[in-house]
């Protein structure tokens, strides 16, 4: 017995040399972590105030030293999640050595410098969070290759240059938001198990390309407003199986093509193309999703009548159109009985009647000469 035990006492003797002592490599890590934070940045009353060394991070009680910040699970810091208080600081790459942690969330601070690509060690990595700071550089490609990372949000940074055509082999990432950063290039092929995509306010350019979608099939949001994105948007992209709500305004797409509904229970329910260069007439087949409630194509450059589908669609919640060339007059459904329940806004076209009593004709039409002109007739 007491053989047996000095033999496992030396077997793990052997092991941590070998290896390495994880606990004590945890704690450089976390003073490496402190110590790339400017001291002036640190308030006496934050949870990185509280870090002291002179105690393992991971022991009870916290009532001194780690009040917060940190979660530990069997002595190992699993959750590194910071408060706002305004620290400033790079992220020290030594990050890494927390390889138990799954979760990382430094958002609403002022880090600054590159994101470091060994957070691709973190093999249990599932929530990262770097959300408004001051993050620079490329996102690296390296981050997509962890395989438990569920959510990444790095909207709120500087980052810029492209994104990786590994995005798609984060197999687990389910929420991804980019938004109001410098990324510029096209979208790659999405992740396929991607509920939420958000890449609002970047500088994307290009077109949605059917192979970037197409193993996103549980993907229900898609935010990529304030781009540059190009072309036609085709059938395909409203018939994504499990797409919920779309907003791709404030872009350049040129046009809509939509087909019928290829799922008769398709949840798509709310669409703002708003302000894009999209021309052609106003497609009649958004009022054939069962679901849609809210639809926005303001201020692009759609022509004709206002289909009669418009009017006995029951569902519609929001409709606004206005910025438009739209003329004739709006179906009387429309702009009559049903105007308490539908909130949204015809002006600013070309309609020939649209009656100041309804709340959707409160803004006034455009001038008469410039219909005309946009009609090709003749100034009187
Ligand atoms: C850390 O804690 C020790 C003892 O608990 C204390 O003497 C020391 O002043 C503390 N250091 C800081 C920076 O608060
Ligand atoms: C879509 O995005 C634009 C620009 O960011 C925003 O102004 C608009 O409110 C959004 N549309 C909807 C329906 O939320």
């Amino acid at each position: 017995m007491s053989i047996f035990f000095i033999f496992l006492l030396s077997l793990s003797a052997i092991i941590s040399t070998t290896a390495g002592d994880p606990l004590s490599d945890e704690i450089s890590a976390l003073r490496a972590f402190k110590s790339s934070i400017k001291p002036s940045t640190i308030p006496s009353y934050s949870c990185l105030a509280s870090w002291n060394f002179t105690s393992h991070p991971c022991s009870f009680p916290h009532t001194t030293h780690f009040i917060c910040g940190l979660t530990c699970y069997n002595s190992r810091v699993t959750q590194l999640t910071l408060d706002p208080a305004g620290y400033s600081g790079t992220l020290s790459p030594l990050i890494s050595k927390l390889t138990e942690l799954t979760h990382l969330d430094i958002s609403e601070n002022n880090f600054f410098g590159p994101i470091p690509p060994s957070l691709s060690s973190l093999a249990n990595l599932q929530i990262l969070s770097l959300r408004f700071n001051s993050f620079s550089g490329w996102v690296p490609p390296s981050v997509f290759a962890l395989k438990k990372l569920e959510s990444l949000d790095l909207s709120h940074n500087s980052l810029s240059g492209s994104l990786p055509n590994t995005l798609n082999s984060a197999t687990s990432l389910t929420r991804l938001d980019l938004s109001y950063n410098k990324l510029t290039g096209s979208i790659p092929k999405l992740p396929p198990n991607l509920y939420q995509i958000a890449i609002k306010a970047n500088s994307l350019s290009g077109f949605l390309y059917q192979t970037s979608f197409t193993e996103s099939t549980r993907l229900d949001t898609v935010e990529l407003s304030e781009n540059s994105l190009v072309g036609v948007l085709q059938p395909w992209f409203f018939n994504l199986p499990s797409l919920q709500q779309v907003n791709l305004s404030k872009n350049k797409f040129t046009g809509v093509v939509i087909s019928k509904p290829q799922n008769p229970e398709s949840n798509l329910v709310a669409v703002d193309l708003g302000f894009n260069k999209i021309q052609g007439n106003l497609p009649v087949n958004f009022l054939l999703y069962p679901m849609l409630s809210s639809l926005t194509l303001s201020y692009n450059r759609l022509r004709g009548p206002i289909p009669l589908e418009y009017s006995k669609k029951q569902r519609l919640r929001r409709l606004f159109l206005d910025g438009n060339y739209l003329n004739g007059s709006p179906p009387s459904d429309l702009i009559s009985g049903k105007t308490e329940v539908l909130a949204g806004n015809l002006g600013d076209n070309c309609l020939k009647y649209c009656p100041a009593s309804s709340s959707l004709c409160s803004k006034s039409q455009k001038a008469t000469w410039i219909c005309r002109q946009a009609y090709g007739k003749p100034r009187l």
